[in-house]
């Protein structure tokens, strides 16, 4: 962050003019209304919710999501999953394959963690050599604890992944997840607890319907397995998955018992293309990174917040408009500047000094640039810094 902890902390009941450039700041009262239309969804659907903290990474907005309602959180690392223990989250799914064992020893270690809180750690695997890492990992960590003061008896749940269109992770839909889920049995240490069947690409789909249809061939992958392992006795307690693009359209099928979306909570201007599905809620921009015009030439403006400030994986920021008027362009100026031009049908460039609002791309990557993220409530034109929020997990990759 461009900015000192004493001078962030001394924002606090200052004006959003007051915020120096470039921050991420977050629109509170947007994110509160996502956060309350997914809570409902969720209640009206009855079906639970376990958002991706890899969105956030942060401790504080974790804990109000499980406030509004949802069963946890997701993660995709290890790392993130200590620093949500260690802030008190006690409810966390590792969504993600872990393969190394002193990796493995850290996750044992977390169930032994949680256990006194009435949490549980969860995690999918999709290889039997995973499988036997992670038991092998568990026993280890039964047996310290049988020499300490820990529980010897706790006991992890494991989701078999499958590979339901993304191409990433997972075993085929079918015969060779319940192979899986049967080898999971085998070890005492180890709940086979479902399916995790995720879908990353139909999630930035641009139509709906195209993301009906790869979610529609998601779901029959799932249905299948599911077929197969109730009839081997395994019937999943639960199927996981979904993102923000097409978690109503799970949430329909009647097989995913649990969604985890993550950026519905800030959304970013690649979301913003999808066209909106009726059945999904409607979410707004919450996440914002402000800048100020630092050169101002006859063609163009240059603002000071370039990729350092912001993810450009999907795509450059886009320029919030307040009104139809200011319309500008982003365009890519290096890693700490961004070239303004007016976008059509407007003709005036900002003044220098101007402060401007910009929607990242991508709002995971973008969090993981910055330390802080500031939270306005009373809208970006004259509301008031209410909170710092910290990205606890920043840079948490291993
Ligand atoms: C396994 C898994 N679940 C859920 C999500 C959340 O998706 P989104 O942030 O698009 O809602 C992701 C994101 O990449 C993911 O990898």
């Amino acid at each position: 962050m461009a900015q000192s902890s004493a001078r962030l902390l001394e924002l606090i009941g200052k004006p959003v003019q007051d915020i120096d450039t470039p921050a991420l700041v977050i629109d509170l009262d947007a994110m509160k209304r996502n956060l309350g239309r997914m809570a409902d969804f969720a209640k009206k659907h009855q079906v639970r919710w376990r958002p991706h903290a890899k969105l956030h990474k942060s401790v504080l907005l974790a804990k109000m999501q499980i406030k509004a309602g949802a069963a946890g959180v997701c993660v995709q690392k290890t790392a993130e999953a200590e620093i949500m223990v260690a802030g008190g989250v006690h409810n966390v799914y590792l969504s993600n394959q872990v393969i190394a064992p002193e990796k493995l020893a850290r996750v044992a270690a977390l169930t032994q963690a949680v256990a006194p809180h009435g949490g549980q750690i969860a995690i999918a695997v999709d290889s039997a050599e995973g499988i036997t890492r992670l038991a092998q990992a568990m026993t280890d960590a039964r047996t310290s604890a049988r020499i300490g003061a820990a529980s010897a008896a706790t006991v992890i749940d494991v989701f078999v992944e499958i590979d339901v269109g993304q191409g990433r992770c997972g075993v085929p839909p079918g015969e060779a997840a319940v192979a899986l889920a049967l080898e999971i049995r085998r070890h005492p240490a180890l709940r086979f607890a479902g399916l995790q069947a995720y879908h990353g690409k139909a999630q930035h789909l641009r139509s709906a319907l195209e993301r009906r249809l790869a979610t529609a061939s998601a779901l029959q992958a799932v249905d299948l397995t599911c077929q197969l392992l109730t009839a081997q006795g395994m019937t999943p307690g639960l199927v996981t998955g979904a993102g923000t693009g097409s978690f109503a359209l799970e949430a329909a099928s009647g097989l995913y018992g649990e969604l985890q979306p993550g950026s519905f909570l800030f959304m970013d201007a690649d979301y913003a293309q999808n066209e909106r599905d009726p059945a999904q809620p409607l979410f707004e921009q919450a996440l914002f990174v402000k800048t100020q015009v630092i050169s101002l030439q006859a063609s163009h403006a240059v603002c000071d917040a370039g990729h350092k400030s912001h993810a450009i994986d999907s795509g450059l920021p886009k320029v919030h408009a307040f009104d139809a008027k200011s319309g500008l362009d982003y365009f890519n100026g290096g890693d700490e500047h961004g070239i303004l031009r007016s976008a059509e049908g407007s003709t005036r460039l900002p003044a220098l000094g101007k402060m401007l609002w910009l929607i990242p791309g991508h709002c995971d990557p973008t969090v993981n640039l910055h330390d802080v993220m500031i939270g306005v409530s009373g809208g970006l034109r004259a509301g008031i810094v209410e909170r710092l929020i910290k990205v606890d997990a920043r840079g948490a990759l291993t």
